[in-house]
């Protein structure tokens, strides 16, 4: 760890992870999702070197690696390309506004669990640099420029929902945030009894990152399939479930499938806001088991360790809501547990899957916080 050359670092940033309660793999067909920012974060300080290199330094890893500013190009290792992508997409943005600093990176965010510890990275360093180098951008540019790092440097083509959230998170609030016009209102968060646990099924299938892209282009399939007869649509969420009926037989069952599942989600994000609203907290959670069933059945993002969770907590009357959370493939659930059950139902849950599996589950107790901010 010597390279850091300056080690009173000047700014200190805190980027959250985030959940998501409703609206699953809708942001890049333009629907609604609601997701929030949690308590568990990565911690990033940085320091101006006066120099042209930049020298990163992961606590978690325990390993640096050193950035040349007049070459900036994907690396090799993943976590890496969040960092590489930010800076190269700030100087599209604003160019040669990045220098030399120096970085060091800490988190409590378990990676790969599905609550987004990669758009935590890119917004904390993308406003690490906005502070450092008084850069000027708006939040709506860090979160458009960090989505753009995670599309040319790491390959993931994301919509925008994660970077949203980290950014633009509130204490006790869920962003309703719709991904067409990014116009957003803050819902309070009042679950009532009901308390918010993750389940980490500690599994992340390797499909996770290549079938992401492909439902994207799934889903871009459809668009374009109808867009021949409603040329009128321009994203696949506008589309109305009637509209995406007419297609059954036009379209391949998987496309359809996925058409059907988008429509129907979109829809559901927005009756689950009207549930909240109306304090209606069982409809709130039969919403969270339907998503769940679509992104099993039409979307097929799901795997066994995720149903076997959402299964189990089915006929628990003190679970009001299940569901797999984030891209999927893997990761965790989010549950909606009761509190006078809440230790006793993690204790179970992971009980049983132990017994199932032979595998830890992981309980991660959240609490909605706000986005990234300078400490
Ligand atoms: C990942 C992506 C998001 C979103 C979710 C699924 O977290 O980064 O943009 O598509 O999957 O809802």
């Amino acid at each position: 760890m010597t390279n850091i050359q300056n080690p009173d670092f000047e700014i200190i940033i805190e980027s959250p992870g985030r959940i998501n309660l409703i609206g699953e793999h809708v942001d890049y067909s333009g629907g609604h999702v609601l997701p929030a920012a949690i308590d568990k974060k990565i911690t990033l300080r940085f320091k101006n070197n006066n120099t042209n290199s930049c020298f990163i330094v992961s606590k978690n890893f325990k390993k640096q690696f050193e950035i040349n500013l007049d070459n900036l190009l994907r690396s090799d290792t993943e976590w890496h390309n969040y960092i590489l992508g930010v800076i190269f997409h700030i100087n599209v943005l604003k160019p040669n506004s990045v220098k030399g600093f120096d970085c060091e990176i800490e988190s409590n965010l378990p990676l790969g669990s599905g609550i987004s510890s990669s758009a935590a990275l890119e917004c904390g360093v993308a406003k690490g640099l906005n502070e450092l180098f008084d850069i000027g951008l708006t939040d709506i540019e860090m979160i458009t420029l960090s989505k753009d790092a995670e599309h040319t440097f790491v390959g993931t083509k994301c919509g925008i929902m994660d970077q949203f959230a980290v950014v633009k998170g509130k204490k006790d609030h869920l962003l309703l945030l719709n991904c067409e016009t990014l116009d957003h209102e803050l819902i309070k968060a009042d679950f009532g009894d009901y308390k918010i646990t993750l389940l980490n099924t500690n599994v992340s299938h390797n499909l996770a990152s290549s079938e992401y892209n492909v439902r994207r282009d799934e889903c871009n399939t459809a668009l374009e399939a109808i867009q021949k007869k409603y040329p009128e649509y321009t994203l696949l969420a506008q589309v109305r479930p009637k509209v995406i009926r007419e297609f059954e037989k036009i379209l391949p069952k998987k496309i359809y499938n996925r058409a059907l599942y988008v429509t129907k989600e979109n829809r559901r994000t927005l009756k689950a806001v009207k549930a909240l609203k109306e304090n209606d907290l069982a409809r709130f959670g039969e919403l969270l088991y339907k998503s769940h069933r679509g992104l099993t059945n039409l979307f097929e993002v799901s795997c066994k360790e995720l149903d076997f969770l959402v299964d189990f907590t089915q006929d628990l009357d003190y679970v009001i809501g299940s569901r797999m959370m984030g891209g999927g493939f893997g990761g965790c659930t989010i549950n909606l547990v009761h509190k006078d059950y809440f230790d006793s139902f993690i204790e179970d849950a992971k009980a049983a899957y132990q017994e199932k599996f032979d595998l830890d589950l992981t309980p991660i107790k959240v609490a909605i916080s706000d986005g990234t901010r300078k400490v």
